[in-house]
């Protein structure tokens, strides 16, 4: 009997929910230098669901399999692969498309994973833990006791910001738009949590005492990310990564002119694409010694099997979740 994988699949951009399909695909075969990986977890990021919308900067060539971020075991070698061996739990690249079964990845790009680490938690290390650390460490040179403030502060990337602040003894504010975050936020280390609105520059001021803020960090756009920007000191950084509102930054002049505030961006894809392999390793040490102390956890809210993809990408586009939407493989 032929091996065989089941892989989602779309063959048009649009609403995930409706374009996606699962198809049935030959188990992979490794090249000389690949290694064969059968999935464990991978998470639904709102980047997985733009690409598939045709919303983001790099389209792929259609058909295509979407899936940014996942890890899973080795279980077969290419002839020529000797820095692995099956049954290692590795991080995938970001460029192979993870919601299938197996694949087949050219072994030098496999991150391989610790022991004492959840392969659901492996497989959301990638993007947004990177990414926070990345954030906290390549824009301001931030010493213990500093502070930084965040918005949307119970996403993924924002309890990263706050757990991976909290264990190098940084500040954060922690900027949420709904009331019932605040507790939650506080216990997983948020030093102060504040409703979004019109008086945050005053609310932050009362809450931190006046302290000097000299990062924020925005993945909301428009008004909110203003409100960020008022917050910080004059030559301080707003690092932009996300546009969950949908709406562009509108920064009035006056806050580069009389504040000489920075803006910058950053693309944890880029960053990947651009490091050395020692660099990534780099990157990634602090993030699994944290992850096995139990420091560093995504929550998720809800994991589907593959077959139903459908319904898992509609749940992953609701606003309001507690946590992640994964896929889980068998
Ligand atoms: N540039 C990069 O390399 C990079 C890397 C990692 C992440 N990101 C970006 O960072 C953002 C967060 O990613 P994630 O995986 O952490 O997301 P997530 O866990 O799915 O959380 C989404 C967050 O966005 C908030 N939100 C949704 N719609 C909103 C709106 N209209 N206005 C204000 N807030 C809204 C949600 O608030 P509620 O819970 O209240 O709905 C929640 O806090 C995304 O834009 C993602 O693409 C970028």
């Amino acid at each position: 009997m032929n091996k065989s994988i089941n892989a989602a699949v779309y063959e048009k951009h649009g609403n995930p929910a409706d374009v996606l399909q699962i198809e049935s695909r030959p188990w992979p075969v490794p090249a000389a230098d690949e290694a064969v990986v059968k999935m464990r977890a991978a998470p639904i990021n709102p980047a997985d669901l733009n690409q598939i919308e045709g919303k983001y900067p790099v389209r792929p060539e259609l058909p295509a399999t979407p899936g940014f971020e996942g890890a899973g075991v080795v279980v077969e070698l290419g002839a020529e692969v000797k820095s692995l061996t099956t049954g290692a739990l590795v991080i995938l690249p970001h460029n192979v498309g993870t919601w299938r079964d197996a694949v087949a990845v050219k072994a030098e790009e496999l991150v391989v994973v610790p022991d004492g680490i959840a392969p659901v938690q492996a497989a959301m290390l990638k993007i947004n833990p990177l990414t926070a650390w990345r954030l906290l460490h390549d824009y301001v040179d931030l010493q213990k006791g500093d502070w930084l403030i965040q918005n949307a502060a119970n996403s993924a990337a924002g309890r990263d910001v706050i757990q991976i602040a909290h264990e190098l003894a940084y500040k954060t504010v922690n900027i949420v738009r709904r009331a019932e975050l605040i507790d939650e936020l506080r216990a997983e280390g948020g030093d102060i949590v504040l409703i979004d609105g019109e008086s945050l520059r005053e609310d932050v001021k009362n809450a931190t005492r006046g302290a000097s803020i000299r990062l924020g960090l925005n993945s909301v756009g428009g008004d909110s990310a203003l409100r960020l920007a008022n917050c910080l000191v004059p030559g301080g950084t707003l690092v932009s990564f996300g546009a969950m509102s949908l709406q562009p930054l509108k920064i009035p002049t006056g806050l580069l002119i009389f504040k000489d505030l920075r803006f910058r961006g950053i693309w944890i894809n880029k960053w990947y694409d651009n490091a050395t392999p020692s660099e990534r390793m780099e990157a990634f040490r602090p993030l699994f010694e944290m992850a096995r102390r139990g420091l560093l956890k995504t929550r998720v809210e809800k994991a589907y099997p593959l077959s139903e993809v459908k319904a898992a990408v509609a749940h992953a586009a609701q606003s309001k979740r507690s946590g992640k939407i994964i896929l889980e493989f068998e």
